[in-house]
């Protein structure tokens, strides 16, 4: 029992809590069994009767005293509380804890175990499970990517759109919440200059109609950027790089956003949730985010 405190202090908490019991137990019963009841009779006596009394306060009073006294040292015996010494029941917080765990891992274990390995539409058809789903998407995914999915703040990217930075299939997905994701892209301005910078945000935003090749920005565009987000624009889950070709933009479509994406880069990370949810908690999670 590791909760318990190591021999040496656990023989002063047991030495200490059994002399302060002996010594109430010992004041209580002196004080209305003791030789000091007599004293009165030989108190001095003033003014022909005034004497000073040393009467014990009634005896009601004792026996509350003399019942907490012995529900005390029973509750000693049968729970900690006396050093290192457990009780009789054995009784901790932690194996009360460890209990209760077990109980659980056997009443639920073999049905999450079913749902960590269940297919994704099995489990999509099941209006229960995704409201399961949805509870553990909101209470760790939705201050990030708001309640509805849906990204927030051009920061958070949607999830419920088509596009996926990192990969749409469920395998991409998972490792998306399973590991987290580092995008990194280094800002252009100090290597190209603010001309450069320009005509790379005007050929991006070109892009989605098909910008002409003899765009000011079709050149540097190839020698920057083509290795990351494809010669086409068509962007790489690998990476995480964004595909630049449609107007779904993670930190937004307007010029200024994209200029500054391509000024000073970008570095957006999704936090790993391997440790913080379970198999089943993620498959879940997969299942309702894949679902349309
Ligand atoms: C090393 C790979 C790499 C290179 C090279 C690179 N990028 Fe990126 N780019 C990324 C990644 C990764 C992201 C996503 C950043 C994020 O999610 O935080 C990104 C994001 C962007 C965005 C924002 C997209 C959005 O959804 O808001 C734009 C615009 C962009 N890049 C343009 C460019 C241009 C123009 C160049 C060339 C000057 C370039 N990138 C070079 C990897 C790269
Ligand atoms: C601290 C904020 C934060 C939390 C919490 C968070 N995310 Fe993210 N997530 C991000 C950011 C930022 C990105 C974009 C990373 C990038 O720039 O590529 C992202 C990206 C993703 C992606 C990849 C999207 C794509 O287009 O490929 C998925 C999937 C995802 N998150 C799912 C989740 C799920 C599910 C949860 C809850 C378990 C969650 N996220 C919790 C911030 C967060």
């Amino acid at each position: 029992m590791a909760e318990l405190p190591g021999a040496f202090w656990g023989g002063w908490v047991l030495v200490l809590t059994v002399g302060s019991l002996v010594g109430l137990g010992w004041v209580v019963f002196s004080v209305y069994f003791g030789s000091g009841r007599d004293e009165h009779e030989a108190s001095p006596v003033w003014d022909g009767n005034l004497q000073e009394g040393a009467h014990p306060a009634p005896l009601w009073w004792f026996w509350l005293l003399f019942g907490s006294l012995v529900i005390s040292v029973v509750y000693l015996m049968l729970y900690p509380g006396l050093g290192a010494l457990g009780g009789a029941f054995e009784w901790s917080q932690g194996g009360e804890l460890r209990e209760r765990q077990e109980r659980y891992a056997t009443e639920f274990g073999p049905t999450r175990r079913l749902v960590a390995e269940a297919e994704l539409e099995t489990l999509r058809a099941d209006p229960g499970l995704m409201a399961s789903a949805q509870r553990v998407y909101d209470r760790n995914c939705a201050t990030c990517h708001g309640y509805d999915a849906r990204g927030q703040a051009d920061l958070f990217p949607d999830l419920r759109d088509a596009e996926w930075q990192w990969g749409g299939d469920p395998a991409q997905i998972e490792q998306s919440i399973r590991h987290g994701r580092q995008a990194v892209m280094v800002g252009w301005l100090p290597v190209v200059g603010e001309e450069t910078v320009d005509a790379l945000t005007d050929y991006v935003l070109a892009l989605a109609d098909g910008a002409p090749a003899e765009h000011p920005g079709a050149q540097p565009y190839t020698l920057y950027c083509s290795a990351c987000h494809g010669p086409d624009g068509a962007g790489n889950p690998l990476l995480g790089a964004s595909n630049l070709l449609d107007d779904i933009s993670l930190y937004g479509n307007s010029a200024e956003a994209i200029r500054h994406s391509i000024a000073v880069g970008r570095e957006g990370e999704m936090p790993a949730f391997a440790d913080r949810l379970d198999d089943t908690q993620i498959r879940l999670l997969v299942a309702w985010l894949t679902a349309r």
